[in-house]
């Protein structure tokens, strides 16, 4: 109940209206009828405090979640790939985090093992640095400091990999997504259809530049580790919620199944 209380008022906060129900008018904070609401303990004005489910954005594309000039060099680390031949990608794409360790957190021991994303990388997955040394490492060491990330950033990301990786074979086997597809149905209905369709085909969601078509149900079916980082952490840049803390595991994977039983394309 209360992960769908919160869960319901995110997306309110975040889509409104494409999420809250017809039977409830927009409500601009005059609330009258509910005698149990109190959100007085809802302290998101605390800037200090490290935000995991930010970092795990930051994990993505940090410079659309931090602000930053996107970067035009290559990564000071990928001229070290231990494979210099599998991933010829340039640039920005070379500073996401998941470039070199993974949707999977497991670097080249898991899908980025090989394909054209494998350089050979070690995942993250295991790393059992304490949060100061983690933003040590990616402050400094992997040079996203001088890239533009302040503080703030960086404690959030290296908070993230402190306490927020999962291991994903506890959500996936193989490529199917362990969960009940049934029971996900009401999750995704309630916290994708607003924006993505019913069907999971709409090829402008709200915030799309349009065209649209790495629909839910394709990225879903396949790269389920993809879609599981994005239903924990957003869609940089977008009002996609981050889903980590308002869903639990199991209803995460039920979301999963549920999304990988949807069309994967329009034609
Ligand atoms: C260009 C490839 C590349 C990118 C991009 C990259 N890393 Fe790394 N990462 C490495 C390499 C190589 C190592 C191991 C050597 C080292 O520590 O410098 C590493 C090591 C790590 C470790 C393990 C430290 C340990 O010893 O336990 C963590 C954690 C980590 N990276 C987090 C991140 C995060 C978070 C990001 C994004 C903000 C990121 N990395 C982006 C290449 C990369
Ligand atoms: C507030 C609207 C909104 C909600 C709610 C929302 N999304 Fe999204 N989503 C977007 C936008 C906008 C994009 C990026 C569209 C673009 O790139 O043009 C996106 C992108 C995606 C992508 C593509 C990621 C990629 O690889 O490019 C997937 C998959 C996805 N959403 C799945 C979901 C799922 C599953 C849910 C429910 C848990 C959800 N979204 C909820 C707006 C939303």
């Amino acid at each position: 109940m209360k992960i769908r209380r919160s869960l319901t008022l995110l997306l309110c906060l975040a889509v409104a209206p494409f999420a809250c129900g017809d039977d409830e008018a927009p409500n601009n904070g005059n609330n009258t009828g509910d005698d149990d609401d109190d959100d007085d303990d809802d302290d998101d004005d605390d800037d200090d405090k490290p935000d995991a489910v930010r970092g795990g954005a930051i994990y993505d594309k940090f410079w659309v979640v931090v602000d930053a000039d996107e970067p035009e060099d290559d990564h000071p680390l990928w001229e070290d790939r231990p494979d210099q031949d599998s991933n010829d990608r340039t640039g920005s794409d070379t500073w996401r985090c998941k470039e070199c360790h993974g949707w999977d957190y497991k670097g080249v021991d898991g899908v980025y093992g090989d394909g054209d994303h494998k350089t050979g990388f070690a995942g993250v997955l295991e790393s059992d640095l304490s949060v100061d040394d983690l933003v040590e490492e990616i402050g400094d060491n992997h040079g996203y400091s001088d890239a533009g990330m302040d503080e703030k950033d960086i404690l959030d990301v290296a908070t993230f990999v402190a306490e927020m990786l999962v291991d994903v074979d506890d959500f996936i086997d193989e490529d199917a997504f362990n969960g009940d597809e049934d029971a996900g149905e009401e999750h995704y209905e309630d916290a994708c259809a607003g924006c993505h369709g019913e069907d999971g085909l709409d090829d402008e969601p709200p915030g799309s530049e349009g065209d649209f078509e790495d629909f839910p149900g394709l990225i879903a079916t396949e790269n389920p580790w993809e879609f599981l980082h994005k239903i924990r952490f957003g869609q940089p840049g977008t009002q996609m919620p981050p889903l980590a803390d308002m869903l639990s595991d199991e209803e995460l994977s039920d979301l999963g199944a549920y999304s990988q039983s949807l069309p994967t394309s329009d034609d």
